[in-house]
């Protein structure tokens, strides 16, 4: 069959990842971006601290280097990790050209912007537009890339899965993918030259998150179903500090106010990161989260406080306006008193393994952002290097499709979505609520602290609903909840399998059984679903 649509290159998510890569192809090219809501939705316009990279002459790529490496517990790739890092400061500017306002300090050294600090950083090097740096990078990409002639828009289109064939070169090749549409509930094949998965994170398998509805690890499920390895899926980041309010849901209280002086308090107003890490708040995020999650099950309590008050009302209104705004909305005044916080799932650390220009195992499939591992976080990411990965494997893939586009044809024979042996879903509650057992179960088991017995409980769990949920997309039709629980299914299982491989604890993998790090496990954790096929190997 024809395809519905055809184009040269597929990117499946409108975030920094997906939307940079749009704009780094050339012009020449037909592209379709596709977007699960409206385009701006997704992680990246809930972005607040910034993005790194080495701007000041006080500071070096090798101690960007260095404090990246140490982050990541080990386990981080320094390869990769030049790699980004060399390319943080044209990326800054090309955001800048694009339109980006960053936040401008009166000039010091050789650096004209205002450069923050966070977690695990022994330098200022974090360039940001005050706390809102995601919503002015993702508006003006959205800005940018609609005045695009060759970038066509498909939003509200859900992406169900890969199309593959058997490739030439032996392996397989991605040939598009079926898209369905939220309004009118068509599935539609979409052919095209190659296809990048650009679909975010998966944050959204925990009761408690930092992530926007669309995080469900949508491009990391249909990538493994394709075929491809994954790694690093025991690593989920916990951001240690969201507004703990019945109404705030999950609202991140940057790392950027700790990198300005913030402090954590316990209820009576006695500091505490100090006991834990002689770098106190500003240790890296696995090791502030842990302590928090530490000090709250010690003293029963619901919450801990950041509290910088001590900083003037012009310093906070400057810096945090995003955050004061949403806390007085919600009763709280952070330039008079402290903010009640918590720890919530924020980061996929792993995800579809890569190579060192995004292309996954798969012919044809590239992988970027939060949905891909390429190496540079290890076992636990620094904070704001995920913006920074997003813009700079956005430009490693995008130079090469360029150069390998011209050698690959157009797929002509895609079949047309077959739902003709299905019918209309009868009881959507189970969908509900099995996505709501697997958020809690997730959250209290395979979560900030783990163990052999809970994980064992939750692969339990997730397999009994895996096999629910099989049986349910195979006679019923396919809805857009349907679609994300079956993803997050997948996903939960291979955090689960993950961490159940890792018998050590190691940045994020915090497990009870095996408390101290293993020097002998000091490799990235890579499954390999079954229907792999290396490239060049005959299917
Ligand atoms: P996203 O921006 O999440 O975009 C995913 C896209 O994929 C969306 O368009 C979505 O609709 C689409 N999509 C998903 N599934 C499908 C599907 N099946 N079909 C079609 N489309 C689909 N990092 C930093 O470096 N610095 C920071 O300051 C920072 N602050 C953060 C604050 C918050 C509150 C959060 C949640 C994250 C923060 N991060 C930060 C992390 C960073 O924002 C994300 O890792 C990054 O934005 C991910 O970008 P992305 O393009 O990979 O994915
Ligand atoms: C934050 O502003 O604390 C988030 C930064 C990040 O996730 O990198």
């Amino acid at each position: 069959m024809v395809p519905q649509l055809s184009c040269d290159v597929l990117i499946i998510g409108s975030g920094a990842a997906g939307l940079s890569t749009a704009l780094r192809l050339p012009e020449n090219l037909n592209i379709v971006v596709v977007a699960k809501r409206e385009l701006a939705e997704g992680n990246t316009v809930y972005a607040q601290g910034g993005i790194s990279a080495v701007l000041d002459s006080a500071d070096s790529l090798e101690s960007h280097v260095a404090d990246t490496l140490s982050a990541g517990a080990g386990l981080g790739n320094e390869a990769v990790i030049r790699r980004v890092v060399e390319r943080g400061p044209e990326n800054i500017r090309w955001l800048a050209e694009l339109g980006v306002h960053f936040t401008s300090t009166p000039p010091t050294g050789d650096s004209k912007l205002h450069l923050t600090q966070e977690g695990g950083h022994s330098h200022r090097r974090v360039a940001h537009v005050a706390d809102a740096t995601g919503r002015e990078m993702q508006t003006t990409l959205v800005d940018v890339v609609r005045t695009r002639k060759n970038i066509q828009l498909l939003e509200n289109h859900i992406a169900v899965d890969l199309i593959l064939r058997p490739s030439k070169a032996g392996g397989k090749r991605c040939v598009g993918s079926y898209l369905m549409n939220l309004e009118s509930n068509q599935v539609m094949g979409v052919g095209s030259r190659c296809v990048v998965l650009a679909t975010g994170g998966a944050s959204k398998a925990y009761l408690y998150t930092s992530n926007p509805d669309v995080a469900t690890g949508d491009g990391i499920a249909m990538a493994w179903r394709a075929g491809c390895r994954v790694s690093n899926m025991e690593f989920i980041q916990f951001h240690p500090t969201c507004l703990y309010h019945p109404n705030a849901k999950s609202f991140l209280v940057s790392e950027a106010v700790r990198g300005e002086g913030g402090h954590l308090l316990l209820a009576d107003g006695e500091r505490f990161m100090d006991q834990f890490d002689s770098r106190g708040e500003l240790a890296p995020r696995d090791i502030v989260a842990r302590a928090i999650d530490h000090e709250m099950k010690r003293l029963g309590s619901d919450c801990v406080y950041l509290d910088i008050s001590h900083k003037s009302a012009e310093f906070i209104e400057h810096h945090f306006p995003t955050i004061l705004e949403r806390s007085l909305s919600l009763g709280f005044d952070m330039r008079k008193e402290p903010l009640p916080v918590v720890p919530a799932a924020h980061y996929t650390c792993g995800g579809v393994k890569v190579n060192d220009v995004g292309e996954t195992d798969v012919a044809g499939l590239y992988a970027v952002g939060e949905t891909a591992y390429t190496g540079l976080h290890g076992a636990n990411r620094m904070a704001s290097n995920s913006l920074l990965e997003c813009l700079v494997y956005a430009q490693l893939a995008a130079e090469d499709i360029e150069s390998k586009i011209t050698h690959v044809s157009m797929p002509s024979d895609i079949e047309d979505w077959d739902d003709s042996r299905v019918t209309d879903a009868d009881e959507e509650v189970v969908v509900s609520h099995n996505w709501e057992e697997l958020r809690r179960f997730m959250w209290d088991y395979v979560g900030i602290v783990r163990s052999n017995k809970r994980l064992a409980r939750a692969r339990r769990r997730v397999n009994l609903l895996r096999h629910e949920v099989a049986e349910y997309y195979a006679n019923f039709k396919v809805t857009n909840d349907l679609l994300e629980l079956r993803n997050l299914l997948d996903v939960a299982d291979l955090i689960i399998q993950s961490a159940q491989r890792r018998r050590e604890s190691r940045g994020l993998h915090y497990t009870l059984d095996f408390p101290q790090v293993d020097v002998n496990q000091c490799q990235p954790t890579t499954l390999i679903p079954d229907n792999y096929r290396p490239k060049g190997q005959k299917v």
